[in-house]
């Protein structure tokens, strides 16, 4: 039978990416953090100056990534890059690109080639509605803007980056905004995923509930 798949889609700064790790850990998974792909084509076309609109180099980037990934970081070109692809400027140019259908179409069996044995945990936008549509278990993860506001200024605070709390409210509005109303791939909850709110929950109960919603599928 095919290899069993659990998304989890939402807005940026929702936790998405801390519990789908977390998930995949307990569940002994292979873990997919699709956002970091789209950010390593937006670190790499910013290292070559290619326009935002260049959809052409942008989808061939996409295809030749020369990218490795680890429990713990990221590699581009052999250099690591897991730092420099977190920061906002690089996912404010992935959201401004990820809208390119070539872009999008040269990442989609990069993605897929991480459903291997004995299973996978993905994070994104996309992941129940375009990349798995047949997952076993869809997760639409969302917190209120201002909790994802919070999240993300504390995130940063710990590794002593100084923040902003209204310029992080007003960059993940403009952010949503933008990856809710693009054409293709937009970020919405499709029917068949669950809706999970994070906004009172801490992470170890947002993980629990993910493996109880995954015991209930089997
Ligand atoms: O999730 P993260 O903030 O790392 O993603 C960065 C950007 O990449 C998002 O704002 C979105 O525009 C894009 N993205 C996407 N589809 C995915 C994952 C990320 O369009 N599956």
């Amino acid at each position: 039978s095919a290899v069993p798949v659990i998304t989890l889609d939402g807005p940026s700064a929702s936790g998405k990416g801390t519990i789908a790790r977390l998930a995949s850990q307990a569940l002994g998974f292979h873990y997919l953090d699709s956002g970091a792909l789209y950010r390593l084509v937006a670190l790499a076309a910013m290292q070559a100056n290619v326009d935002a609109h260049d959809e052409q180099r942008l989808a061939d980037i996409a295809l030749h990534l020369d990218v490795v990934f680890s429990d713990t970081s990221v590699w581009l070109d052999g250099k690591n890059v897991g730092d420099e692809i977190r920061a906002e400027s690089c996912g404010e140019f992935a959201s401004r690109i990820a809208h390119l259908p070539a872009l999008r179409a040269g990442l989609l069996d990069r993605q897929r080639a991480f459903r291997k044995p004995p299973g996978l945990v993905a994070d994104g936008r996309d992941m129940g509605s375009v990349v798995f549509p047949d997952a076993v278990l869809k997760i639409y993860l969302t917190a209120s803007t201002e909790e994802r506001a919070h999240r993300r200024y504390k995130q940063l605070m710990d590794k002593g980056i100084s923040a902003n709390i209204e310029n992080l409210l007003q960059a993940l509005r403009e952010r949503d905004e933008r990856d809710s109303n693009r054409a293709l791939s937009p970020l919405q909850r499709s029917g068949d995923a669950k809706l999970l709110d994070t906004t009172c929950l801490t992470i170890e109960q947002v993980v629990d509930k993910v493996l109880e919603m995954y015991a209930e599928t089997r």
